[in-house]
């Protein structure tokens, strides 16, 4: 049977997260599992709590009042089990949840609460109020191997006991474990890595050691590209709304070319002598998840190094088999066929614990001398740790080939879909990066809130695009439950 005190109160020992939970909670999990016949409950316990305030934790007394009162109602074992996990998996309401967001969250990004999920699955999370939904997000690529991830969570627990942090020039063995392992992934040449927390991170050390590197500090990025919110990385991402607050949208060292256009990249670099370019070969965030050509990829790797240049290839989003076209493609730049000169990483690296990092080439790496650079946690044990499993989980998986057939499986499933309903114009994207639009942004608001009703969570647009990044790891059904949803959302919108 189980016992309602223990997921009432918290057992500091076994779960030090946690606190005792609130009777607004325990209220809204009964509304969650019971529907209308809730009110009665809600109405007798308010009685049994004399009146405690909704969003004040239970004591130990009130628990125990809780939890008699619950295991004497003739619930159904489901009912009992649903209301047991629902309250595991947390003791706040969904409402004070948003709430504490909403006051004290500085508001730097447009607060996602239509749901909020609590445990995930596979590529399953299921909210607050006890509903599953296939996760079409993974949040923005991280969390490729599994919304949860049991073998991470082990591997971290183990490490956290022995030592939870070490400084990034300290030599230590989760580190050693991951570098005599990592090198069969990464494109031929590209060994050296320095670690980073975050993509944007990433981006800027790319940034640094290329121009430590080149001794040139003009850059090229590309119109509707996307490199993350640190300063460096802001200053090369496209869109001037993210860069004018902060005084970055007239920089005399950085400038925007065309996305495949060779021309204007010629045009630039004639202008400015620019020795460093910066792109994402799928553009994400900006572009609806478009693929650079092949001919424009052959003729920038060309021009470049034709003029002593460096390339920094961003594949923070893109990388770790998402866009792969035939097996072990674990980077876009090796479904094209070229290797960069440096290499931004992170997002799926860590199976969703957050770890990026800049790889390079010997020669490059060689332009860093101590004291450039340092880091309190970049590579930190906990971060090497979930990089190894999570990397290890990728091949282990032969992750590449289940992006390969699920992608086959989604195209062919959009165009049918898009022969069938009119809203539906333009399909773009690359292996499980992939996006359409659908006319207008109030329509993809609409297919948003129509995919959340069929089970589907999917939260990324642009414009009117709906951009698209399931967790590399989803199966063929899940890909068919994706398109019948789909199906069904499209012809509420037609
Ligand atoms: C291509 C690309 N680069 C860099 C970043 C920044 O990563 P982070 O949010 O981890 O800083 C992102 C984030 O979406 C991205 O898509």
């Amino acid at each position: 049977m189980y016992n309602f005190q223990t997921v009432l109160i918290a057992d500091r020992s076994a779960h030090p997260e946690r606190s005792n939970a609130t009777l607004e909670r325990v209220i809204e999990v009964l509304e969650n599992v019971l529907g209308a016949d809730f009110a009665t409950h809600r109405d007798n316990l308010t009685r049994l709590t004399a009146n405690l305030p909704l969003r004040q934790a239970v004591n130990a007394e009130q628990a125990g009042k809780i939890s008699t009162y619950l295991s004497e109602q003739p619930f159904h074992p489901d009912q009992i089990f649903a209301i047991y996990q629902q309250l595991s998996y947390a003791e706040i309401s969904t409402a004070e949840a948003i709430d504490l967001h909403r006051e004290y969250k500085i508001p730097v990004s447009r607060l996602e609460d239509d749901l909020i999920p609590v445990k995930g699955e596979g590529s399953w999370v299921m909210d607050s109020k006890g509903r599953w939904y296939l996760d079409m997000d993974s949040n923005y690529s991280a969390t490729n191997m599994g919304m949860n991830n049991p073998e991470i969570a082990t591997g971290l627990f183990n490490q956290a006991n022995l030592i939870i942090s070490m400084k990034e020039d300290r030599v230590q063995i989760a580190r050693s474990r991951f570098l005599k392992e990592i090198h069969q992934m990464m494109p031929s040449g590209l060994t050296q890595f320095y670690w980073q927390n975050s993509g944007g991170e990433a981006v800027d050390k790319s940034l640094k050691i290329a121009k430590a590197y080149t001794g040139t500090t003009q850059v090229i990025a590309f119109k509707e590209g996307f490199h993350g919110r640190t300063h460096g990385a802001v200053a090369v991402t496209w869109n001037e709304k993210y860069r004018k607050p902060f005084g970055l949208h007239n920089l005399d060292w950085v400038q925007f070319a065309e996305f495949n256009n060779i021309d204007d990249v010629k045009r630039i670099m004639d202008k400015t002598g620019a020795k460093i370019v910066i792109l994402e070969m799928v553009q994400g965030e900006e572009a609806g998840n478009r693929p650079a050509t092949q001919k424009f990829v052959d003729a920038l790797w060309e021009l470049v190094h034709s003029r002593g240049g460096v390339i920094i290839d961003d594949e923070v989003q893109a990388g770790f088999g998402r866009t792969a076209l035939k097996e072990g493609d674990w980077f876009a730049c090796m479904s094209y066929g070229v290797v960069p000169d440096l290499m931004a990483i992170g997002k799926a690296f860590g199976g969703g614990y957050p770890v990026t990092a800049v790889v390079t080439n010997k020669e490059i790496s060689a332009a860093m001398k101590p004291g450039f650079d340092g880091s309190t946690f970049g590579g930190n044990p906990m971060a090497m740790t979930a990089a190894l499993i999570a990397t290890r989980q990728h091949r282990d998986r032969n992750i590449t080939k289940n992006v390969i057939e699920r992608s086959k499986q989604i195209f062919e499933g959009l165009e049918a879909l898009r022969r069938k309903h009119p809203v539906m114009k333009e399909i773009q994207g690359r292996g499980l990066m992939f996006g359409f639009s659908v006319g207008s942004n109030a329509n993809v608001v609409k297919l948003q809130d129509e995919l959340r009703n069929e089970h589907i969570k999917v939260s990324l647009a642009t414009a009117e695009w709906l951009r698209f990044l399931p967790l590399t790891i989803i199966s063929k059904g899940e890909v068919a439950f994706y398109l019948q949803a789909l199906d069904k959302a499209l012809s509420k919108i037609n």
